[in-house]
């Protein structure tokens, strides 16, 4: 019962050794029922140390106190939802879209079957990641809908920007050093043609060692701990994804020109310019990327063509001539 009380006293006190009895106060209960809470917690997986009566996290997780704060902080009107375990944050929100107000984000740090693009999994230990979920209800057609990856991806390469200079691989990977990080899954559904809402999903790896990354995928993916030897901290990463996010989802709703965000995805893509291989279904094709457009497509030359064709983000899947970018 205590149990996620506990974990969010923990959080809040980031890296800092605290004693059980300090908690036991806290909480009202006894030194060794926080004994027995934190061995539980240590067995799920959570990254903690309990040593000389003291206890501490050994990377910094999502705290939900912390991220409203430094919402507050910010002023960016954003309801938050966290969940101490959940299946995945994108189905929860599609799930429940009708009840979810406009610019609610649904966070976690246990998420068990995290989904990827075209029907992949996506895996995220315990405190190693950040992973959660915007829900948005603007008053769009659901062509326009593509649009919102694309935004996602150039506001979290703005939010990364303090501690690497990441990239995006079209539509939605974020590259660091050649190898993936994070990743945006976007959905929407729509009531009788109308698009009632956009579910914005968003998976970074934070904290993730090299074994925690499956074996098939050590030359394709990685983490910012990996890539800069530091553990960011969760909290400040999501305060300030959502208020590059914020800057430019209403600087686009007011003067309907996608060219802020656009104009920094094609300045961090890692495609232009470059040969690719488009995958459709059973069918690769060789193409040049020429450019991506006002409306997130993009715009490639097929080896076989002499006209531009627009990808849009739904089917294909994209791959380096050579390699995986
Ligand atoms: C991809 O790169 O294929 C997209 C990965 C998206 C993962 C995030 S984690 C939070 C949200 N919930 C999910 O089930 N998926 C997205």
């Amino acid at each position: 019962m205590y149990q996620n009380e506990l974990l969010e006293q923990i959080k809040c006190n980031d890296s800092i050794p605290y004693s059980l009895s300090y908690y036991a106060d806290r909480l009202s209960i006894s030194t060794s029922d926080v004994h027995n809470l934190l061995q539980k917690l240590i067995r799920l997986g959570y990254p903690l140390e309990v040593s000389d009566s003291t206890v501490l996290l050994t990377k910094p997780m999502i705290s939900h106190t912390r991220v409203d704060a430094l919402l507050k902080e910010q002023k960016l009107h954003y309801n938050t939802l966290f969940y101490p375990r959940i299946e995945s944050t994108n189905t929860e929100a599609l799930e429940n879209l009708s009840e979810l107000s406009d610019r609610t984000v649904l966070l976690t740090d246990y998420q068990y079957k995290g989904k990827g693009r075209l029907g992949r999994e996506w895996q995220s230990p315990i405190g190693s990641a950040v992973t959660l979920s915007l829900v948005l209800k603007p008053d769009l057609s659901g062509e326009q809908a593509v649009l919102f990856t694309q935004l996602t991806a150039a506001a979290l390469i703005k939010a990364l920007s303090p501690f690497v200079s990441a990239q995006i691989k079209w539509p939605n990977d974020i590259i660091v050093n050649g190898k993936k990080t994070a990743g945006i899954l976007t959905e929407t559904t729509f009531k009788s043609s109308r698009l009632e809402g956009i579910v914005v999903g968003v998976g970074i790896n934070t904290s993730l060692d090299s074994t925690e990354i499956s074996p098939a995928l050590t030359n394709k993916a990685t983490s910012l701990l990996m890539e800069t030897g530091k553990h960011i901290n969760p909290n400040a990463l999501i305060g300030n994804f959502l208020k590059n996010f914020e800057g430019f989802y209403q600087n686009w709703q007011q003067t309907n020109d996608s060219s802020r965000f656009i104009d920094l995805c094609k300045k961090a893509s890692v495609l232009l310019g470059k040969e690719i291989i488009v995958r459709n279904g059973e069918r690769s094709r060789l193409a040049r990327v020429r450019d991506i457009n006002a409306s997130g497509e993009l715009i490639v030359q097929f080896n076989d063509e002499a006209q531009l064709t627009p990808l849009r983000t739904l089917d294909f899947s994209i791959r380096g001539k050579h390699s995986y970018i």
